[in-house]
């Protein structure tokens, strides 16, 4: 096994191109750095800043490699604390590049380490050096905003990095996915990108612990990361399936524990016309699916064949979702089926009946699906032509009158 490089490190972008999101922040700092190169900065430093894990020093980074500039880098407190670090930085801003030579790139990162109530004397070096350098300085920060930083955010070009949105880390998680070969579901990178809340470098590092060394990820794998795979409602599942871009997407529904298929075969059922019209086609093809997702099951249940469950997950999921026609993405509500809604309805009536059932089960020695097929249309053939008798067997069933009537409706 190779050393273990941290993934951040691996996959820290090299080009500008390559950093996610904060589209309007690049393009600042790239006006900022062409103004440079032209030779008229307005401001002579940049400061980036924002939240952790968005990209400011590895816009640095990356523009150093594009703009073929030497980096020189440190971070900020250090630069108080070394004499040593202090004189070499200070020599590398102030020397003009020779002719032929490369131009240099300042980087002070972590500006807002230095703490400005202790250490009015860190601040001040750093507006010095500012003020001396022949070549731009970028520094970087979380939080730039104390009072006490004025001066030195008036000297600065303020450039702000915002939190990546869950769809730009989902992009960058993927990407690594491919590169590493490695089959990730969407639940997964979705989970992962929405847990980082916008630090891309906090999601690389889940993705690594979960991943590294594996050829594909399940929604356990989470668990590490302390997730408790949650019963998602059958809205969500059934959009999972209706609106899926890929076959594996609509399959990645069946890694939620305990789904419930059979609830899930009448959700779609309701649901199929909504999402698919008006393409006849597509309703046609799914409820095709569905008929034979409902058929493996009949014949699972009947002749006990576990083996068949995988059919009708398979054709309840993929099956469904790619009998549909592009374009996907029309926003529907979706609705409860009807059948349960009837069934639920009437339950208490069903109940009632099927304890009737169950007494007449009992007396007579039958099972109650032989009482209501074999025997129950005699009782009501009796019931109608002979009322005397009827209340005999009644009585000897030790039913009343009215309890039978439950069964009859
Ligand atoms: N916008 C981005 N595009 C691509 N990769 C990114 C981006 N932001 C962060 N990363 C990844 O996360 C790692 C850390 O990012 P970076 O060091 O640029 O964060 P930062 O904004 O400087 O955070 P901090 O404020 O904590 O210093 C990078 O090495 C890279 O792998
Ligand atoms: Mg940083």
């Amino acid at each position: 096994m190779s050393a273990r490089i941290p993934w951040v490190e691996k996959y820290r972008p090299k080009r500008i191109a390559d950093v996610a999101g904060n589209d309007k922040a690049k393009k600042a700092f790239i006006a900022w750095l062409n103004s440079w190169v032209r030779g008229r900065p307005s401001k002579k430093a940049a400061l980036l800043y924002g939240p952790p894990g968005t990209g400011k020093t590895s816009i640095a980074h990356a523009a150093a490699i594009e703009y073929n500039l030497d980096l020189v880098e440190a971070n900020a407190s250090d630069v108080r604390t070394s004499q040593a670090l202090r004189t070499k930085i200070f020599r590398a801003a102030s020397e003009q590049s020779l002719f032929g030579k490369r131009g240099r790139l300042i980087l002070l990162d972590e500006i807002d380490g230095i703490s400005p109530r202790e250490d009015r004397g860190g601040l001040e070096v750093v507006k010095g050096l500012i003020n001396i350098s022949r070549h731009p300085v970028v520094l970087t920060a979380n939080n730039p905003w104390d009072p006490r930083l004025r001066s030195l955010r008036e000297l600065c070009e303020m450039i702000e990095f915002r939190k990546l949105g869950k769809r730009d880390i989902i992009r960058v998680l993927k990407s690594i996915c491919e590169k590493e070969g490695i089959e990730c579901p969407y639940e997964v990178l979705d989970y992962i990108a929405r847990r980082a809340k916008g630090d891309l470098r906090a999601a690389i590092n889940d993705l690594q612990s979960i991943a590294e060394g594996k050829t594909r990820i399940t929604l356990h794998d989470l668990e590490i990361l302390g997730y408790r795979a949650e019963q998602a409602d059958m809205f969500t599942i059934v959009r999972y399936i209706l609106t899926a871009r890929t076959p594996l997407q609509a399959r990645g529904v069946l890694s939620y524990p305990s789904l419930d298929y059979e609830m899930l075969i009448q959700w779609l059922n309701e649901n199929i016309p909504y999402q698919y019209s008006p393409s006849l086609v597509a309703i046609a093809d799914a409820y095709d699916a569905l008929s034979r997702a409902d058929v493996f099951l009949g014949r699972m249940k009947r002749r006990q064949q576990w083996s068949l469950l995988t059919y009708v997950l398979d054709l309840i999921t993929v099956g469904v979702a790619s009998a549909r026609e592009k374009p996907p993405f029309k926003f529907v509500k979706y609705s409860f089926p009807q059948k349960l809604r009837i069934l639920a309805a009437t339950k208490y009536k069903r109940e009632a009946a099927q304890r009737v059932l169950k007494q007449i089960a009992k007396n007579t020695h039958m099972s109650t699906r032989k009482v209501r097929l074999e025997l129950l249309p005699f009782l009501k053939i009796i019931d109608e032509s002979n009322p005397e008798m009827m209340r005999k067997i009644l009585k000897s069933l030790d039913i009343s009158k009215k309890s039978f009537e439950a069964i009859l409706s």
